[in-house]
């Protein structure tokens, strides 16, 4: 049994707190609105009487700005901060240096799952910062999810969370403008569903289809062989896919914006190149 304060009681501090108190740890709690306390503490987590009142903080709110307003001027000797709350990677280390000023450590994390995911099996942490601090308290935080080092500085954790927040938003939108065209022809959303589910299982597998895992040898080798799929070939069918959408009378903002990357790195004189060329438009806005 560990002793945690939980600071920031949104729908994931709270799920947060709930977890840590059913899992056996001594559990306190800490919200700028403080009646958000109320139902934790009726679950039998004691109120703090600051946002810095304990050893361990787990921190869950809107971003870093609201840990400063939170913590203000308080000491932190010793004391071991996790905060989970999104930011960009380089408020991260900028709330590292605050934390350190102040005599404790900051170890940050980006949560992958939502509220009702706490705690579940599937559930995993990125975390970064120094590994022998996280280790000390990775048995109290696995009580929320896995708990996944990817390594020292703390604005890894952060890019960790973005790059699949990258890929899940941008998938799953597309996704909806997919299900969208159909539905104009009078397909159903879930006539279209095992074909999606097909697509999205393919694209992390080894097969043909398993780009995930070509696109990332390719990056890595710095080439993009086009083969009898050119990346030229690939920028007017995106054109026809974008054409087909405005027919149906729907909004094209995100194809579009693939189109017109497509079309740069045709532009750019790698139109005979592969898909993963676009990596290279991506990485010279
Ligand atoms: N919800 C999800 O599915 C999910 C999943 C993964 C990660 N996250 C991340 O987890 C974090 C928490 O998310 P959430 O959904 O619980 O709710 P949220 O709306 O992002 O954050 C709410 C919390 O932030 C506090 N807060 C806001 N401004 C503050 C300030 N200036 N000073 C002190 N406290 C302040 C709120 O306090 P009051 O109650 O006083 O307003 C509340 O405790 C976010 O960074 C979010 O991006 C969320």
């Amino acid at each position: 049994m560990s002793h945690v304060t939980v600071v920031g009681l949104g729908p994931m501090g709270s799920k947060m707190a709930e977890t840590f108190l059913a899992a056996g740890h001594e559990v306190a709690v800490w919200n700028r609105t403080a009646s958000k306390a109320a139902p934790l503490v009726a679950k039998g987590a004691r109120q703090a009487a600051s946002a810095a009142d304990g050893e361990l903080l787990v921190v869950s709110q809107i971003s870093y700005q609201a840990m400063y307003d939170s913590l203000g001027d308080a000491g932190l000797d010793g004391k071991v901060v996790v905060n989970l709350s999104s930011d960009t990677p380089e408020a991260l280390r900028r709330g590292a240096r605050w934390v350190e000023e102040r005599g404790g450590t900051l170890i940050t994390a980006g949560i992958m799952v939502p509220p009702p995911g706490i705690g579940q099996p599937g559930a995993y942490t990125f975390y970064s910062g120094p590994k022998d601090v996280l280790d000390r308290h990775a048995g109290t935080l696995a009580a929320l999810s896995e708990v996944t080092y990817v390594g020292p500085d703390q604005g890894l954790a952060m890019m960790y969370y973005q790059a699949q927040l990258l890929i899940f938003w941008s998938s799953l939108t597309s996704f909806m403008h997919a299900m969208a065209l159909l539905r104009t022809a009078g397909t159903s959303p879930m006539e279209f569903l095992p074909f999606a589910r097909d697509l999205f299982t393919q694209l992390g597998s080894d097969g043909p289809m398993g780009y995930a895992k070509i696109l990332a040898g390719e990056f890595e080798a710095g080439e993009y062989p086009g083969g009898q799929n050119s990346l030229h070939m690939q920028a007017v069918g995106i054109g026809h896919a974008v054409e087909a959408l405005a027919e149906a009378g729907l909004e094209t903002t995100v194809p579009e914006a693939l189109k017109a990357l497509f079309e740069r790195a045709d532009a750019e004189g790698r139109g005979h190149e592969g898909l993963g060329t676009v990596i290279e438009s991506i990485g010279k806005p």
